[in-house]
């Protein structure tokens, strides 16, 4: 059942958790990924129900949150666009407000950030963005904190940011202002970050021409898809535009000596990043992916429970 006491929180983009909060989140996270590596049963959210609903594939972020639920004692519904009524143009508002009465917490992949958040305005209960086209906060939660298991503090860290201007860079972008690091970000002509999405460069981001410039000196280096979901009608044009904006093993040599590279994944091996570079010593894919487990069990906990 909702909890009636506490303000109805969701986290459709990474700007709507304070520093604070999400200092908080991290040590959850942290304390809930040592429960799970050790086999301690931790279950607070037992009889608690999420539904995800997915309009876009999904292999890390249904697994994860699906997992998750179960981890923390609870049950997880999966809902998507060709076997329910939200492919046969039931209004959204509707829906979230049947799906809202059903259930405790509901996790969306969709296409607008609009969509969400018509969504989140009808519903009783806490809403998660699970990637929208503007946005993919669960992601950048889980990228910072295996930054951190890796390196130690974000805070005053560069991150270099190669290729689309996406959901991905655009949360890149929120989380840099918000926990106060750089992103050097590197896209090619015609594909620029848009400043309604991300703010203005400044303090806390700058954006080079050139990609090796973008990777220069950087502690972290990170790319995505040269085509994001939705997009894929752009793909061949998108083929030649990207072709000089891939992360292989020169660029990994301009960033920092101990600078490691992530992606969000599923990854293109020999567009965006070469083999040698995902597969190579300083990429942290793998850890980066299963901590979207821990970190997203840690949001749902702070969104049911609040702080405990
Ligand atoms: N990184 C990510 O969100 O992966 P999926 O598309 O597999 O969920
Ligand atoms: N930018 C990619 C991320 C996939 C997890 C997309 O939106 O398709």
């Amino acid at each position: 059942m909702p909890n009636t006491n506490k303000p109805l929180r969701h986290f459709l983009q990474f700007s709507d958790l304070s520093r604070d909060e999400l200092d908080y989140l991290f040590e959850r996270t942290r304390w809930i990924k040592q429960q799970f590596k050790s086999y301690q049963k931790y279950w607070p959210l037992v009889d608690r129900t999420l539904v995800m609903i997915f309009e876009k594939a999904s292999t890390r972020t249904r697994l994860s949150f699906e997992a998750g639920m179960h981890q923390l004692g609870g049950s997880a519904i999966y809902l998507n666009t060709r076997d329910s009524q939200l492919g046969r143009g039931e209004p959204v508002e509707d829906a979230a407000q049947v799906i809202s009465r059903m259930s405790d917490i509901v996790m969306i992949r969709t296409f607008e950030q609009a969509i969400i958040e018509r969504f989140a305005a009808n519903s009783r209960v806490p809403v998660i963005n699970g990637l929208t086209n503007e946005y993919h906060p669960c992601q950048i939660l889980a990228d910072i904190f295996t930054f951190v298991e890796h390196r130690g503090p974000i805070q005053g860290k560069t991150v270099a940011w190669i290729g689309d201007s996406n959901n991905m860079c655009n949360t890149w972008l929120q989380a840099a202002k918000l926990l106060d690091f750089k992103v050097r970000v590197s896209t090619p002509p015609g594909y620029e970050i848009e400043a309604a999405l991300a703010g203005e460069a400044g303090a806390h981001f700058q954006t080079f021409a050139d990609p090796m410039e973008a990777a220069r000196g950087a502690d972290l280096v990170t790319t995505d898809v040269w085509t994001s979901m939705g997009f894929e009608a752009e793909n061949e044009e998108r083929m030649r535009d990207f072709a000089d904006w891939q992360v292989d093993a020169d660029m990994m040599k301009v960033a920092a000596p101990n600078a490691v590279f992530m992606h969000c994944l599923p990854a293109h091996r020999g567009e965006e990043v070469s083999a040698e570079v995902i597969d190579g010593p300083q990429s942290v894919v793998w850890d980066e992916a299963e901590n979207r487990l821990h970190v997203q069990k840690a949001l749902m906990e702070f969104l049911l429970l609040g702080r405990i």
